[in-house]
């Protein structure tokens, strides 16, 4: 699947599986859903029970599966009140006739129908039976109600079916149910972060990774950059509730969820996207990007043939992206990175203020374990001198977690009253 599995928080999901032979596609259904993150936990009805068995929902859920509403036992462990305030979601799948029929009268004469009455949780139903039964004036009826009730109806593909006719009422495959569901749960969680998140409603503009430039057509200069950070970044800003742009040198990550991707691949061309994002409307700029700071002088137009034992390559300098931005009349919230071998802070703090930075994160490239190629960073934080803010040491943790922490030191600042210069 390709949709982004690391933003779904811990959602619990009710799978009801009512009896049609489609109960057998649940099985997988819980497996995808199970793989996004979702807690799962099953309940059966009577008639499920004839096509598949408790247990295997067990094996494939990690949780007892809930089957009846009038067991002692059942109800100690968790009663199916508890089980309907437990649910983010409950989704009927397959959804039988007869189940809708009982949702759309009230009916509360088993653990399922007095699910669906006791929960306050949106409740999805996946209809799966013959062509001829979903056709029927009933089923259709039952259906109309349940949509006025507020019930969100998955409609039946068509093929061939199990009974041999041909029609409307096949359940959609597993994945595809998977993938609207957590579909549902991202534009919850963006409607959530675009109103309350730490960036809501900052267009914010991320360069990444290494550039690369060209000495003729075929070779090039460049650094070890992967990226890695810039991207955490991206995400952790896109979940914070912005919106975000993220210039990428040439690197082999994957775009986050939601970002939107400008390729590049030299620093010319990193500066000239960066100054149209500019133009578009940028309130913070985050610059995590390698850039190579010289460049070939004349690039030549054909492969630079073998020949004598030295090569010459004249380099001239690039222009400094960070720098450049900052120094604009109309300029965002500008975040450098430095990274060091040595005298690290000392670096960091002379670059913050070169630079007219706001904010500076360094840290030391010497480490081994940290930095470059690896999933995990140390951090210092340096903010400029107006925002009179205590410089934050960011102890080792995933490029993720640093991220997080980054965000939120630049929520801080941009929260603080700076003292006028
Ligand atoms: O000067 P130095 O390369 O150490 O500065 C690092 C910071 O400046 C990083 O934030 C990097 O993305 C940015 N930078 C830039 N353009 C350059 C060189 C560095 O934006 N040409």
């Amino acid at each position: 699947m390709s949709f982004d599995l690391s933003v779904i928080p811990n959602k619990n999901i009710v799978l009801a599986v009512t009896g049609g032979i489609a109960a057998y596609k649940s099985a997988i259904l819980v497996r995808r859903l199970k793989d996004v993150g979702f807690n799962v936990r099953v309940v059966m009805t009577q008639g499920a029970q004839a096509f598949i068995t408790p247990l295997t929902f067990q094996a494939l859920s990690g949780n007892p599966v809930h089957t009846e509403l009038l067991n002692p036992e059942a109800e100690a462990g968790m009663g199916h009140i508890e089980l309907a305030r437990w649910a983010d979601l409950l989704l009927v799948a397959p959804a039988s006739c007869n189940t809708l029929a009982k949702f759309a009268a009230g009916l509360a004469d088993d653990l399922l129908s007095t699910l669906y009455l006791a929960t306050k949780s949106p409740v999805w139903v996946a209809p799966a039976m013959n062509q001829q039964m979903w056709a029927a004036k009933a089923t259709q009826r039952n259906l109309n109600t349940l949509v006025q009730d507020g019930v969100h109806v998955i409609m039946p593909d068509a093929g061939s079916q199990a009974c041999g006719d041909v029609g409307l009422g096949r359940m959609p495959e597993p994945e595809d149910l998977a993938r609207q569901v957590t579909e549902y749960f991202h534009k919850a969680q963006r409607a959530i972060a675009e109103k309350f998140g730490m960036l809501a409603g900052k267009h914010v503009v991320v360069t990444a990774g290494p550039t690369r430039e060209a000495m003729d057509p075929v070779r090039y200069i460049s650094n070890h950059s992967t990226g890695k950070m810039g991207f955490a970044l991206a995400a952790a800003c896109y979940a914070a509730g912005a919106k975000v742009t993220l210039i990428a040198g040439p690197v082999s990550l994957d775009t986050p969820n939601g970002v939107r991707r400008m390729n590049v691949s030299s620093a010319v061309q990193m500066l000239d996207i960066s100054m149209q994002m500019l133009d578009e409307g940028c309130d913070i700029f985050i610059a995590t990007a390698a850039v190579a700071d010289y460049r070939v002088a004349e690039v030549a137009e054909h492969k630079i043939k073998k020949a004598g034992d030295e090569l010459n390559v004249s380099l001239i300098k690039n222009p400094d992206i960070v720098a450049t931005i900052a120094q604009q009349q109309k300029r965002p919230f500008m975040v450098g990175f430095a990274a060091e071998t040595r005298n690290v802070e000392e670096y960091a703090a002379g670059k913050l203020v070169a630079k007219k930075l706001d904010m500076i994160a360094c840290n030391d490239v010497s480490r081994a374990d940290i930095g470059f190629a690896s999933d995990e960073n140390a951090m210092i934080v340096f903010f400029a001198e107006q925002y009179q803010m205590q410089k934050r040491d960011l102890e080792k943790a995933s490029k993720q977690e640093i991220a997080q922490q980054l965000v939120e030191a630049i929520h801080d600042a941009l929260h603080h009253e700076i003292e006028p210069v």
